[in-house]
């Protein structure tokens, strides 16, 4: 592992290293998606290595972390050969105080949708930067949405009050296709009052496959955070 005095490395790091010692031998782990959950990975993949970890096979919610597993040597199973999973450790955008989340910074909120909720334990690993009162007040809702569909799904999601954008690529000419092949519509709400609600009403829309509310399903937050100079974790 590289040493960095960036704080914010610093605490994915910790939270990474804090998530990956919770997985125990024999069992079955989704393996989520972004920089947080990267960490995590290949704290997984030195346990395995090292022998203090036995019989792991993850799932993977997304190219990259499918990427990770193969360079970090986690054997890789999918949905259609186990019939349940252990645990999930993914990253998340937003958690309020209920550990509601807003997930799909990296475009992958669908396939982390299907593995996180399937897992007997969600652990959420986040920096203390992600915490918020209310959902929506930092971070767009991403939508993601099939290609022939982006049109009248933005007109509907700004008769919800919202005003969205279609994701667009850095160092990609064009729009961020997702691992399905579909489009990302990064939405500004000013409030959201009633997140299950809301995921609801946006899941409804024609075209729409689906959107980056997780709620009622953390069971646990690790939160990276640094005390007095040092990082700490904290759980919620
Ligand atoms: C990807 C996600 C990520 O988990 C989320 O964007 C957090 O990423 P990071 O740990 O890099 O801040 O939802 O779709």
């Amino acid at each position: 592992m590289a040493v960095t005095s960036d704080p914010v490395r610093v605490m994915k790091q910790e939270v990474g290293l804090a998530a990956a010692s919770r997985v125990k031998s024999d069992s079955i782990v989704g393996l989520g998606t972004g920089s947080t959950t990267a960490y995590a990975i290949e704290y997984i993949g030195d346990r395995l290595a090292k022998g203090e970890l036995k019989n792991i096979v993850g799932i993977p919610t997304s190219f990259q972390a499918e990427v990770l597993a193969k360079k970090y040597s986690i054997p890789l199973t999918s949905l259609d050969a186990v019939d349940k999973i252990d645990i999930a450790i993914d990253g998340a955008d937003e958690v309020d105080p209920q550990k509601n989340l807003i997930k799909g910074g990296g475009a992958a909120h669908t396939r982390e949708k299907v593995v996180d909720t399937l897992a007997e334990q969600f652990i959420v690993v986040v920096d203390s930067g992600k915490l918020v009162d209310k959902l929506g007040s930092t971070f767009l809702l991403p939508v993601e949405v099939i290609p022939m569909a982006v049109t009248p799904v933005m007109r509907k999601l700004e008769k919800l009050g919202g005003k969205p954008e279609l994701r667009m690529g850095i160092k990609k000419a064009g729009p961020v296709v997702t691992d399905q092949g579909n489009l990302v519509i990064d939405v500004k709400f000013e409030q959201i009052d009633n997140p299950a609600e809301l995921e609801k009403t946006i899941n409804n829309i024609p075209g729409v496959l689906e959107n980056g509310l997780f709620v009622g399903v953390t069971d646990l937050v690790l939160i990276g955070e640094i005390k007095d100079g040092k990082p700490v974790v904290r759980e919620m």
